[in-house]
């Protein structure tokens, strides 16, 4: 009797712990496109992002490039199909001066970057590059205005030089001068980089009356062309931040407030980019994590306001920030990237799907060799991170239809505190493939994770993993290929119900036809 006790006991326990994830999906709810720009990205002159980075220069003979910008970096964005680009900053945009960065390289004055390092500038990476460099990567390029230190004025003016017709304009002309025959499409335009930093230091109130000033001049009289601007959003959880713009600014001036959020420990002490504990793992994944949250709160304001949700949360920096890599600028931001910043990644892209009604764009900061980069570039030499792996597999997702799920997640415990170890999302695309990405940041304990879909049954899939030993690997300069995606099959299917089992700190993307 005794042993049958024991004996049910075990199955019962064996039960629960297979019962702990449980994903269901639910297709017939299905109602939003997850849109393919909330997989953008940020550039700001800042360290070696646009100079080493992108730009070598076109006298450079030892990197292959095409008018100085690398050829190995755009063939890697455009396999990660990098939808939309930010630039040039950040707090640089409200110093920058577009003017400086146009013409004749010659004849470009130079300036010094006060943000980052107070390094010489010397503009030889201006509209122009930057512009044709998106035309190039397939891109919609995201102009960040410069209200903190510009004028109305000179924001006027790039919007003209940048879209208006030929002939239209002496900076339409200007343009023509510069080499190029026809105004470019511009998907997006910030108007100033956090407002209430590095943008101005301003109160909401006073960004909000500064708002409509140069959001008047940007355009003509009927609004009538189609320029989408985005306001500097809020900090974290500046509640208050979007409740006064959504108040005060008028409808027809803005398409999309912005949001910052970083994955830091403490500001005052970041912690290490490889060597890390778990328990700063754990840390850094408590602030990834909160984007939930953010982006709950934040969208409900917007609700208030906008329950037709026409305007969109843009999430535009995101991402992990940690101290330096030792010996490097402090100023340059150029930290490693592990397996802890897939964590990141995957756990935060889910989270934009999941709110694809209200989140249309998200920029992770930033693209190349500064914070949690997708490349990171040494000379002639260039590698991909862990985070643009996780970019990569979850392509699958730009453009195509959210699917709601509930997710039932086990714990992962750090002393008495715990937090979700499982976490998805799932879309269908235009050609009825769907894709469920699924996250497993428990660093310690593989997760049987059960999926039921209500609506739908398949009759293949099959998938792909990103995963390593350990939690602190990343790729490097020698070792460029220690971590990628590789096919996955601990996954059984039956109809409309999957089981897998995801091993420790790894992320799953499954397709099903
Ligand atoms: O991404 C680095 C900096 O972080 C940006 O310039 C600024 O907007 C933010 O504070």
């Amino acid at each position: 009797m005794k042993k049958l006790i024991s004996v049910t006991c075990a199955i019962a326990l064996a039960a629960i712990s297979h019962a702990q994830n449980i994903i269901t999906i639910d297709v017939i709810k299905a109602k939003d496109t997850i849109n393919k720009n909330v997989y953008g990205h940020f550039s700001e002159h800042l360290g070696r992002c646009i100079y080493d980075g992108f730009y070598v220069g076109e006298n450079n003979k030892t990197i292959p490039n095409k008018d100085g910008i690398r050829l190995d970096v755009i063939a890697a964005l455009k396999k990660m199909k990098i939808p939309a680009l930010r630039w040039p900053g950040g707090c640089f945009a409200d110093t920058y001066h577009w003017r400086d960065g146009v013409g004749p390289k010659s004849k470009r004055p130079s300036m010094l970057n006060v943000w980052w390092g107070n390094v010489k500038e010397d503009n030889s990476f201006g509209t122009n590059e930057f512009l044709n460099m998106c035309e190039e990567l397939g891109a919609e390029p995201y102009l960040s205005g410069n209200v903190g230190s510009g004028t109305p004025q000179e924001l006027t003016d790039w919007v003209k030089y940048t879209t208006y017709p030929n002939g239209s304009s002496p900076m339409t002309d200007l343009r023509t001068e510069n080499g190029r025959k026809t105004p470019w499409k511009i998907g997006f335009w910030g108007l100033g980089n956090e407002a209430w930093g590095c943008g101005g230091n301003m109160k909401v109130e006073h960004y909000a009356n500064i708002y409509r000033q140069y959001a008047t001049f940007m355009t003509d009289w009927n609004n009538s062309d189609g320029l989408y601007r985005i306001a500097s959003g809020a900090s974290d959880a500046d509640y208050h931040w979007t409740e006064v713009l959504m108040k005060e600014l008028p409808a027809n001036m803005f398409d999309a407030l912005g949001l910052h959020h970083y994955s830091v420990i403490d500001w005052g002490k970041k912690g290490p980019a490889t060597n890390f504990t778990e328990k700063e793992y754990f840390i850094t994944m408590q602030r990834a994590l909160l984007m939930e949250e953010l982006v709950t709160k934040h969208s409900a304001i917007m609700d208030k306001y906008d329950p037709k949700k026409k305007k969109a949360l843009a999430v535009d920096e995101w991402g992990g920030w940690y101290e330096v890599e030792p010996g490097t600028n402090p100023a340059f931001l150029f930290q490693q990237n592990t397996m802890r910043d897939a964590m990141i990644a995957g756990s935060n892209l889910n989270i934009f799907n999941n709110h694809a009604d209200r989140v249309k764009m998200a920029n992770l900061a930033q693209v190349i060799n500064v914070l949690q980069a997708v490349i990171l570039t040494d000379k002639e030499k260039m590698i991909l991170t862990p985070t643009y792996h996780v970019m990569e597999m979850y392509n699958v997702h730009q453009d195509a239809v959210m699917l709601p799920m509930t997710v039932v997640s086990a714990a992962y415990m750090m002393g008495m505190e715990k937090l979700k170890a499982v976490n998805a999302s799932a879309s269908r695309d235009k050609d009825g493939a769907t894709h469920i990405s699924i996250v497993n940041i428990d660093p310690k304990k593989e997760q049987t994770v059960t999926v039921n879909v209500k609506g739908a049954s398949y009759k293949s899939v099959t998938g792909r993993i990103l995963k390593s030993g350990r939690m602190q690997d990343y790729n490097s300069f020698d070792n460029p290929e220690k971590i990628k995606p590789v096919a996955f099959d601990a996954v059984t299917l039956t109809g409309n119900k999957l089981v897998l089992k995801i091993p420790a700190t790894s992320v799953v993307v499954l397709e099903l036809k």
